[in-house]
């Protein structure tokens, strides 16, 4: 472990107590802790989870396969968990270059083992904060990686949603899109009570208790972070509907508790 890091291993974190859930081996007893007393009043988190998780791979597929995008600018990474998005899109566009960017010590400590790029291509990692949107943008790791005059897919997966002050989020989503060559992409999904209210919310208070701040929105609230974009098909959804395979398709909508949706920087 790299000098200086200070993982707080006393205290739950968010990547660690997801990691958990997903079955991951990368946490400790407070996270596991904190994992129990959440899943005992949301119990139906870990299969959303892995619909967010799936939703994720479907994503970056699609914008590698079918839009063609060659960049992303992965904000919230969390620990490598197969597949990674750069496995996803270098599986179809071996040159693709994805900047992942996360703050916890512990993604940092794990960074290598997300920088397994194929030759052609290249990964990177960030550790920054999403809310200072211009220490990221400024980055050296950015700047040498990523060409801001071709598209770029933003990818916002299941972080905002630790962020309770909208327009704070509207704030750096702006930031971070201003840049970016017209035709780049936001993706993003975050929680959601509107498929189970009673559960989710219970969950979310979970969260909270346990020193995690987090918040379920409605769909008007996850549809307004992409005004000024092009949403694209099929819009706002939860994740199992979009562009579902057999597995997600085959899920319950109460058990799945994420909006994603993807929107298209216009010309
Ligand atoms: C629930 S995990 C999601 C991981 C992955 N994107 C996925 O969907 O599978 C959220 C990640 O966001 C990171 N995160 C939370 N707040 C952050 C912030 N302000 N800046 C950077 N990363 C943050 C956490 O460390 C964690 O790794």
């Amino acid at each position: 472990m790299g000098e200086g890091i200070e993982l707080k291993t006393e205290v739950a974190h968010s990547a660690r107590v997801y990691d958990y859930i997903l079955g991951g081996k990368d946490h400790f007893p407070a996270d596991r802790e904190a994992a129990a007393n959440i899943v005992a009043y949301w119990p139906n988190l870990p299969a959303s989870m892995r619909a967010n998780r799936r939703f994720m791979a479907r994503m970056a597929h699609h914008l590698a396969h079918d839009l063609g995008v060659r960049q992303f600018l992965d904000i919230g990474t969390g620990l490598p968990t197969a597949p990674n998005l750069h496995e996803v899109a270098q599986a179809v566009a071996p040159d693709a270059r994805i900047v992942y960017v996360d703050n916890d010590p512990i993604v940092l400590v794990h960074a290598r083992a997300l920088l397994t790029s194929s030759p052609e291509g290249r990964t990177t990692y960030l550790d920054a904060d999403f809310l200072d949107p211009d220490a990221i943008l400024g980055s050296p790791q950015l700047d040498q990686t990523l060409d801001l005059d071709r598209p770029v897919a933003l990818s916002l997966i299941a972080i905002v949603h630790f962020i309770p002050d909208d327009a704070e989020v509207r704030r750096i989503i702006d930031r971070l899109m201003a840049p970016l060559a017209p035709g780049s992409v936001l993706a993003l999904s975050t929680c959601t009570a509107d498929s189970a209210p009673a559960e989710v919310k219970a969950g979310v208070a979970a969260y909270n208790a346990n020193g995690i701040p987090l918040v379920a929105r409605d769909k008007p609230r996850v549809e307004a972070f992409f005004d000024g974009l092009e949403l694209l098909d099929p819009g706002v959804v939860l994740v199992n509907h979009w562009f579902p395979d057999a597995e997600s398709a085959a899920v319950d909508d109460a058990h799945v508790h994420m909006y994603g949706a993807i929107a298209r920087k216009p010309a």
